[in-house]
């Protein structure tokens, strides 16, 4: 099997005027890791995918799979020779091919025996679990099990790594969970280091060992899942990874690591410190709506106060809405049978440990 390593990488299309769509990419894949590469349309997903699999030439850096440089601005290895596979969001298989024909296409390409043929399509038929599908046609097939014909044709040649463009997203909800599961169980079993493309922060936590977060043809962060969810790097990346309330005030540093974060109406609440912090700082305070806990408000706490305004029953949890003392709205998601109602009074308590805090330049 195969790591890959990316080194500042820079793809420009057109003309230099143009904003780069990969701007000075850094990225280590481990060998046999799930790495996702997430962020909303535009942001550089796809040219960095195709990059890795040669089909474009970099204009600055290098990338190397295991010791082996297979790209830089003066050579590229043409992707039939890089040991990957890719596979598309729109399939890109033959509707006047047998699924045996489509799934055969990469072994005939490279001339391997007829027997071959055989027992590597079956192969991978069986790993996809569209054995008994050989002779059909892909208009007698489900979105799902096309999806499955393109998987097979890309395993097929036994590739080390597996390049995946936003493969489920033609898919339907509950079908795309499914595969979702198969895929992740498929990279376990083969071990295959698979870099998989999506815009879809849920299935980019469901997926992979190590998620990178781009945005603009930058990368914003990497980390595993938990990571990128509960310690964004930044805004940007707590705005993409998941619902946020945001609060302005000012931060500055306390004892062991810890810092005081100072809100619009002088609460006063502990924070991890950013880093870097030596004093008093314009901050902004991000929290997701499932660590804030409400209690029944206690006159004079202290602590942030509220009332709730709206609650939306959404099965399994209820999301409620208080309006802040000082004025400001913030989303709070609990338990569904939260006794709370519209025109209750609370007190929040924020779990610290959730928090993050952004310094403002
Ligand atoms: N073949 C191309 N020619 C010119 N610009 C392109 C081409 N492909 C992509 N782009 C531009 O490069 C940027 C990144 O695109 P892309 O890598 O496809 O993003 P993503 O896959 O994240 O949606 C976008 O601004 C897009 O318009
Ligand atoms: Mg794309």
């Amino acid at each position: 099997m195969a790591s890959i390593t990316i080194r500042n990488l820079s793809k420009t299309y057109g003309d230099v005027a143009d904003a780069p769509a990969v701007k000075d990419v850094n990225i280590s894949v481990p060998d046999g890791t799930f790495l996702t590469l997430l962020g909303p349309s535009g942001c550089g997903k796809t040219t960095t995918l195709r990059l890795i699999a040669g089909y474009i030439t970099p204009d600055t850096g290098e990338i190397l799979v295991g010791e082996r440089q297979v790209s830089s601005p003066a050579a590229v290895v043409p992707p039939e020779q890089r040991g990957m596979g890719m596979v598309f969001q729109n399939y890109a298989i033959w509707p006047h091919k047998t699924v045996f024909e489509n799934v055969a296409f990469g072994l005939k390409l490279r001339r391997h025996s007829h027997a071959e043929i055989q027992k590597q399509v079956q192969k991978s038929l069986e790993q996809v679990g569209l054995s008994g599908y050989e002779s059909r046609f892909p208009n007698e097939l489900s979105g799902g099990q096309q999806q499955r014909v393109a998987l097979a044709r890309s395993l097929v040649v036994e590739p080390e790594i597996l390049l995946l463009d936003e493969p489920l997203s033609n898919l339907d909800a509950k079908l795309r969970e499914h595969m979702r599961s198969e895929l992740k169980e498929l990279q376990r079993r083969t071990g295959i280091t698979f870099v998989y493309v999506t815009h879809d922060q849920a299935e980019a936590l469901a997926l992979s060992d190590q998620i990178v977060v781009m945005h603009r043809g930058a990368v914003q962060q990497m980390g595993s899942p938990y990571e990128v969810y509960e310690r964004p790097a930044n805004r940007l990346v707590a705005d993409f990874m998941g619902l946020m309330n945001s609060f302005q005030g000012q931060v500055e540093p306390g004892a062991n690591g810890a810092a005081t974060m100072t809100l619009a109406d002088g609460t006063a609440l502990q924070v991890p410190a950013p880093a870097g912090l030596v004093d008093k700082k314009n901050a902004e305070m991000v929290v997701r709506p499932e660590n804030i806990t409400l209690r029944a408000a206690e006159g004079h706490s202290g602590g942030l106060q509220g009332v709730v305004t709206a609650q939306t029953f959404l099965g399994n949890l209820m999301e409620l809405t208080v309006r802040l003392s000082f004025g400001q709205e913030i989303r709070v998601q609990s338990h569904p049978l939260t006794k709370f109602s519209v025109g209750d009074a609370v007190s929040l308590a924020l779990n610290a440990e959730s928090v993050s805090v952004f310094v403002q330049a």
